[in-house]
């Protein structure tokens, strides 16, 4: 595969990796296409942790998933996020952009509009969903050989300054490297995302990975290789749609969205 088409076909793996470990050649690998990135004076502010230890890896899953459980048990999930969703193709066609939400557990289905409501809310924890979603994904992440800690040095990470964006930047591209080389090794990746949105876990995680105070943890991945079948979620977070070059692109000024040559 090129480079080109790596990147084009580079997407998010929702469902379980291969039990096989990840080798340690393709782990440094992946390191380095991640040190390959750009970053503020070469000042390379990103560190990684790479976790093969089960028991972290098992109670980072745990971790994963009762702050699933909770952010839907509370509805924060939904409040939080439901501008990100579309609930038919029309919508999708029209923005281009968010979450297709096509792909609901068969009991939610018919309700798949009411799942933002208070009432969509009730169904949903009385038949257990929030309990089901955080096992599933307790199970993805247990699941996983490797797990990618992304953290960044404090002395460039500086909120509020210049040197914090540009770090932020830097960590970007050096995931987004990663996330483009995956593919070329058969691997996928995914982002775990849920114990970061609340506090209490998050701290807890970097405990865990024993986070120095001169280090702040960023992001947590899950990897490994695929298997030959990938079956969707029960709820599929990921999106394939991308919005048209006139919906994000425009030439000279703002004032003039940039036409397509050719049909997307
Ligand atoms: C900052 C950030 C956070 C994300 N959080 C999650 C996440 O928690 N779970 C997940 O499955 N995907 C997560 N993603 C992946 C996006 O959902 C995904 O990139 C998007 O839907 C497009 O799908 P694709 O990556 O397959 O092209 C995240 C991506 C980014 C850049």
């Amino acid at each position: 595969m090129n480079l080109i088409d790596g990147m084009l076909a580079r997407r998010t793996t929702n469902g379980p990796f291969r039990p096989d470990p990840v080798s340690h050649d393709h782990q440094h690998l992946l390191m380095r296409v991640a040190q390959a990135a750009p970053s503020h004076f070469n000042s390379q502010p990103w560190r990684f942790v790479l976790i093969e230890d089960p028991q972290t890896i098992a109670q980072v899953a745990a971790l994963a998933g009762q702050s699933m459980t909770e952010l839907i048990e509370a509805g924060v999930f939904f409040e939080r996020y439901r501008r990100y969703f579309r609930f038919s193709e029309v919508e999708m066609q029209t923005r281009r952009d968010g979450i297709h939400i096509d792909h609901l557990p068969g009991p939610l289905r018919p309700f798949t509009r009411q799942v933002f409501s208070d009432a969509g809310l009730k169904l949903m924890r009385q038949l257990g969903v929030p309990k089901k979603l955080g096992e599933d994904n307790r199970k993805l992440v247990a699941g996983s050989p490797l797990l990618l800690a992304a953290l960044l040095d404090r002395g460039e990470y500086r909120p509020g300054e210049l040197s914090g964006f540009y770090s932020v930047f830097g960590l970007g591209a050096a995931v987004e490297n990663v996330w483009n080389a995956v593919g070329e090794l058969g691997m996928g990746i995914q982002f775990v995302s849920t114990p970061m949105e609340i506090p209490r876990h998050w701290q807890a995680l970097g405990e865990l990975l024993r986070v120095p105070d001169d280090l702040e943890l960023m992001a947590v991945y899950r990897l490994g290789y695929l298997p030959q079948e990938q079956a969707r979620p029960s709820i599929d977070w990921s999106s394939r749609h991308r919005k048209r070059l006139d919906q994000f692109v425009y030439r000279d000024t703002c004032a003039q969205p940039e036409q397509e040559t050719a049909a997307p």
